[in-house]
């Protein structure tokens, strides 16, 4: 049955449409978040604790919502968040999406686990690209893929550094998780390396492609590989986000993979006040986990952030249209943050300052 995706009016929706259409297994594995899912709802409920206080009488009927985002220039201050195996949501997968993100004006951070090649998705569109790397356990290959992104077009790599082990997805072991017939992590093949794998999400088929004894002065294999900038995805604490900008990062993504990885890791919107106190002027802020609403951007730039980026409704909007769910997806999320701005009284992004922000006795 096909749906009018103008009448689908927010992103909750879009997850309830993708549930009849996906499999179980495709379902579960984009919703689930690790063991108890308790960080996976704290994400979302956090941002609706930040309370508003809009200004009054302020011209608002011309409104930027444009930013640039190193060298990026961006329509909204939103990123396709990097979510791996897209293929399973719509037969083009991350192509789809790539070519939503370009009619958006928005950047897409490829996930290294995508059921896409790098070069498949550049090509696609003129989409400012973002490759998401994991450090592998094999070096070389790290840097061949972060080289191979570059050659492709990317705008900037985003290396991933919450993840020294795979989080456990019960809802993935109870469904023997593995990656559908016909599909393959394409960008993470090396020669006689199965494809096809079960367990949490990953399993070990993939585990030559994260390293538990990664370091800070890891980092360096990315950084001294390529010339493009390094964003750091996956930071908590100031004092890693300090590290991350000290170990030469353009950028850090504040994240806590969308509850996937610590079950119990503060909510994003938590854990965001103190980074910006710390390095807010070392370079852009980005942060993820539980954006649903326009309104949550207005949010997140009020407490310091530079933009923000969305991961499951994505994927919600590809299940349940392919590119044109996706387009609309972004296109309701562009909306609801113009019309917050300008309901809070900010005619631009600059103005999304502070103050907006009711401090509760
Ligand atoms: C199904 C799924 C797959 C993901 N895959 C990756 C990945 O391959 N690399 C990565 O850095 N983050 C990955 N993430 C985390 C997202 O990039 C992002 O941090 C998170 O989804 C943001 O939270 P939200 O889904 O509440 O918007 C994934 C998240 C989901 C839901």
């Amino acid at each position: 049955m096909t749906h009018d995706l103008n009448s689908i009016l927010n992103t909750e929706s879009f997850q309830a449409l993708a549930k009849e259409r996906l499999s179980q297994m495709a379902f579960d594995y984009y919703r689930s978040g690790a063991w108890g899912e308790w960080t996976l709802q704290a994400n979302i409920d956090a941002w609706k604790k930040i309370r508003l206080l809009p200004r009054s009488l302020v011209d608002v009927s011309h409104r930027n919502l444009a930013i640039d985002l190193l060298g990026m220039n961006m329509s909204c201050p939103l990123l396709i968040a990097p979510t791996a195996m897209q293929c399973m949501a719509d037969p083009e997968g991350e192509v789809a999406t790539a070519r939503a993100a370009a009619k958006a004006g928005v950047p897409m951070v490829l996930s290294s686990l995508s059921t896409r090649s790098v070069e498949d998705v550049v090509n696609a569109s003129s989409a400012d690209v973002v490759m998401q790397i994991y450090i592998s356990s094999d070096r070389g290959f790290t840097k061949a893929l972060a080289q191979r992104a570059q050659a492709a077009g990317c705008k900037a790599l985003m290396v991933t550094v919450d993840t020294p082990v795979w989080g456990v997805r019960e809802r993935d072991i109870h469904n023997g998780f593995r990656v559908p017939d016909g599909m393959s992590i394409v960008n993470l093949q090396r020669p006689g390396q199965p494809t096809g794998h079960s367990g949490s999400g990953i399993g070990a088929a993939l585990g030559w492609t994260i390293d538990a004894s990664l370091t800070w002065k890891d980092l360096d294999v990315i950084r001294q590989s390529v010339q493009i900038p390094m964003m750091v995805k996956g930071i908590l604490r100031a004092d890693d986000a300090g590290r991350a900008f000290d170990q030469g990062a353009a950028a850090v993504v504040v994240s806590n993979h969308g509850g996937r990885q610590l079950d119990g890791a503060a909510p994003t919107a938590e854990a965001l006040p103190a980074i910006v106190r710390a390095v807010a002027d070392r370079g852009p802020i980005i942060v993820d986990g539980g954006i649903r609403r326009g309104v949550d951007i207005v949010r997140a730039l009020a407490m310091g952030a530079s933009a923000v980026q969305v991961g499951r409704p994505i994927l919600w909007g590809l299940a349940a249209g392919g590119e044109a769910g996706v387009d609309r997806v972004l296109n309701i999320l562009a909306q609801e943050f113009d019309l917050a701005m300008a309901l809070s009284g900010c005619a631009n992004v600059k103005s999304i300052t502070s103050d907006l922000i009711c401090q509760q006795a």
